[in-house]
């Protein structure tokens, strides 16, 4: 048996092992905070934004972030229908209605006509959440936000690589947010990233991410607000350093994956993320949505994949369908109520090779041969 395919697992070399083992070792005291300095300023320049603050997760980013642009009771954030919760929580954190709305059926991104369309008076901003590495079309949303006066902030946890008209996700937005969670592009085990390239919302965030003490403080331990604690720890960062020094590696090794599929794969009644001219797909976790029409069973075929040792993954549930304390937005959610049943996530941990590749693809293709075969006897 060739052994097991998981659907991500980390790209740890001797680089990041011998970074961490030095943060171990000799990263206290006076070092305490160098690998995190060293972090950030290698994200900066490999987003191109003026500041960027780690955090222990990306939801601890957006939490502060939302703070940070005045979030609080009672007020609305409209993101898609189609998203993992820890989009949506932040906002209920602070006292906020997540609002849903639709996706583009060629994106699964948010739709910006149906975020507009949401926007009412307690609209404090709208959460682009570039799914999968796909983008969402940000040109109408940036054009959105600056007609209604609402910040477009970028949830670019999945988005490492991607790439709209020549600049990094994240950094387009009023804060861009990004997750180092074991399963991402780069990982530090558990880890996030706050970043934006305007100054007040950085000093504001900055001050609550030290739970409420400013840097400018002339007191010690003197809070000025009550903040939060999300920092990353010098450990993690150091693994963070060796993983921004091999980031175009790790994002070539993932593009390859998708290529790979989408070339294995042409011919089938199915969809891949997109790539629109214009843009780059980090490509994070390649997925695909079969064709209305084809008689597909998503749990059969997860079942089929179990039975070859590969994981497969399911696309997220929609969020209104879930205990989530949020509300629909006009028009209701049909497009991302009817994706997400006919679509799997494929593996695509960087070091999947083309034998692996094919592996997949076999069982995929057997189980769409089978549909076809069920769609037609039942047609006749
Ligand atoms: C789009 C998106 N946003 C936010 C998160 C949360 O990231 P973290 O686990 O680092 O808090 C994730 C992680 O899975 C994600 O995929």
């Amino acid at each position: 048996m060739p052994g097991r395919i998981h659907y991500t697992k980390p790209s740890i070399t001797d680089r990041e092992i011998g970074y961490a083992a030095d943060a171990a070792a000799h990263g206290w005291g006076e070092r305490c905070y160098e690998y995190i300095g060293r972090f950030e300023r290698l994200f900066r320049e490999h987003l191109g934004t003026r500041h960027a603050i780690a955090t222990s997760s990306c939801t601890g980013a957006m939490h502060m972030g939302l703070a940070g642009l005045g979030v609080g009771p009672g007020d609305e954030v409209i993101l898609a229908d189609i998203n993992w919760i820890a989009s949506a929580a932040p906002a209920t954190y602070l006292g906020a209605t997540p609002v849903l709305v639709d996706v583009l059926p060629d994106t699964w991104c948010i739709d910006p006509e149906r975020a507009e369309a949401a926007i009412g008076p307690r609209t404090k901003a709208i959460i682009a959440v570039h799914l999968y590495g796909n983008l969402c079309d940000m040109d109408a949303l940036l054009d959105i936000g600056r007609r209604r006066g609402i910040p477009v902030i970028e949830d670019a946890a999945e988005a490492i690589g991607s790439q709209w008209r020549g600049r990094r996700a994240g950094s387009l937005g009023a804060f861009g947010t990004f997750s180092f969670h074991g399963t991402k592009t780069v990982t530090t085990g558990e880890g996030g990233m706050f970043v934006t390239s305007d100054d007040a919302l950085h000093e504001r965030v900055l001050t609550l991410s030290n739970h409420g003490r400013s840097a400018a403080q002339t007191r010690q331990f003197w809070p000025d607000t009550v903040g939060f604690k999300y920092k990353m720890s010098n450990v993690e960062a150091a693994i963070g350093c060796g993983q921004l020094e091999r980031v175009e590696d790790l994002i070539a090794a993932k593009r390859r994956i998708l290529v790979a599929y989408r070339e294995r794969l042409a011919g089938l009644p199915v969809r891949m993320n997109p790539e629109p001219a214009g843009t780059v797909n980090g490509a994070w976790m390649p997925t695909v949505v079969v064709d209305e029409g084809v008689g597909f069973d998503r749990d059969r075929l997860l079942a089929d994949f179990k039975a070859a040792e590969i994981d497969g993954r399911v696309f997220f549930w929609p969020l209104s369908g879930l205990s989530v304390p949020a509300r629909v937005g006009p028009g209701g959610t049909p497009v991302a109520a009817a994706i997400h049943r006919r679509a799997v996530n494929l593996p695509s941990y960087h070091d999947l090779d083309d034998a692996g590749i094919d592996r997949v693809c076999d069982v995929l293709e057997r189980h769409l041969g089978a549909c076809r075969d069920r769609s037609r006897t039942i047609a006749a």
